[in-house]
């Protein structure tokens, strides 16, 4: 059984006073939410307050990004002890954004992931094919591609501290959420990868769908056998919104 993961990813947005004022409206909108697991995403120059606010509630802190090495001479960047010492509980490794505007591999990718697992924080690695890719038919070779460089470096028995996100990249921001037909499609095949790769333990990592996920469309998502969570940015940035996707059951009959 795998447990529901929704997650918050607030991507470059929020200052201390704006974090903090969302946590005070989000946490007693999800006091109720059994069963699944709350995650925000939130950057770095939060994280501490952020981190404090969360304290005694069952809402995980999560980073948006990490450096693979521990310290040195790497200006601008943050280390996997850095983040432990500020209580992260997860990283988002591999976003778009980040192989996109920041060009990174996915042995980068790699890196980072394992740099966290050493660390005990659960990195929450992201897939998702471009919209040219998916024209051109290529989606299932990036998408295998991606798996197979981004999880090199995960050691077999910690297969179960990783969460996957599928972010088609067309479908990110753009107010152009997969169907759920076509993110369950691409969740099986990832699925199958992950059982390829790490053998039985592949059936229990959790994937998430992320892409304009709102209120309004979640309860579809999670439906899908192979949906176990969702990634949501814009979505996220508003507690009654985010609180109303981590209640995705009760949204169901609101349909
Ligand atoms: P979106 O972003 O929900 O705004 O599409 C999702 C993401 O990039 O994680």
């Amino acid at each position: 059984m795998r447990h529901p993961i929704l997650a918050a990813n607030w991507k470059m947005h929020k200052t201390v006073g704006e974090a903090t004022a969302f946590v005070a409206r989000l946490l007693p909108r999800v006091e109720e939410a059994r069963g699944v697991e709350i995650v925000l995403a939130v950057p770095f120059t939060v994280l501490e307050r952020v981190g404090r606010s969360l304290e005694g509630s069952a809402v995980h802190l999560a980073a948006q990004n990490v450096h693979p090495e521990e310290q040195g001479a790497f200006t601008g960047e943050i280390s996997p002890g850095m983040l432990a010492d500020l209580g992260c509980r997860y990283a988002i490794v591999g976003h778009s954004e980040r192989r996109v505007l920041f060009a990174e591999t996915d042995d980068f990718v790699a890196r980072k992931a394992a740099a966290l697992l050493e660390r005990d924080i659960l990195p929450i690695v992201c897939v998702g094919e471009s919209l040219e890719d998916r024209e051109a038919k290529r989606t299932w070779d990036v998408l295998g591609a991606q798996i197979q460089g981004s999880l090199a470096r995960v050691p077999d028995e910690l297969a179960g501290e990783i969460v996957i996100a599928y972010e088609p990249v067309w479908a990110i921001g753009t107010g152009r959420t997969a169907t759920p037909e076509i993110a369950q499609e691409a969740h099986a095949f990832i699925r199958d990868r992950l059982a390829n790769r790490f053998g039985a333990a592949g059936a229990q990592i959790r994937i998430q769908y992320g892409g304009s996920v709102n209120p309004e469309n979640v309860y579809a998502l999670m439906q899908q056998p192979d949906i176990d969570g969702a990634l949501v940015g814009g979505a996220s940035l508003d507690p009654e919104a985010f609180a109303r996707i981590v209640a995705f059951e009760s949204q169901g009959s609101v349909q």
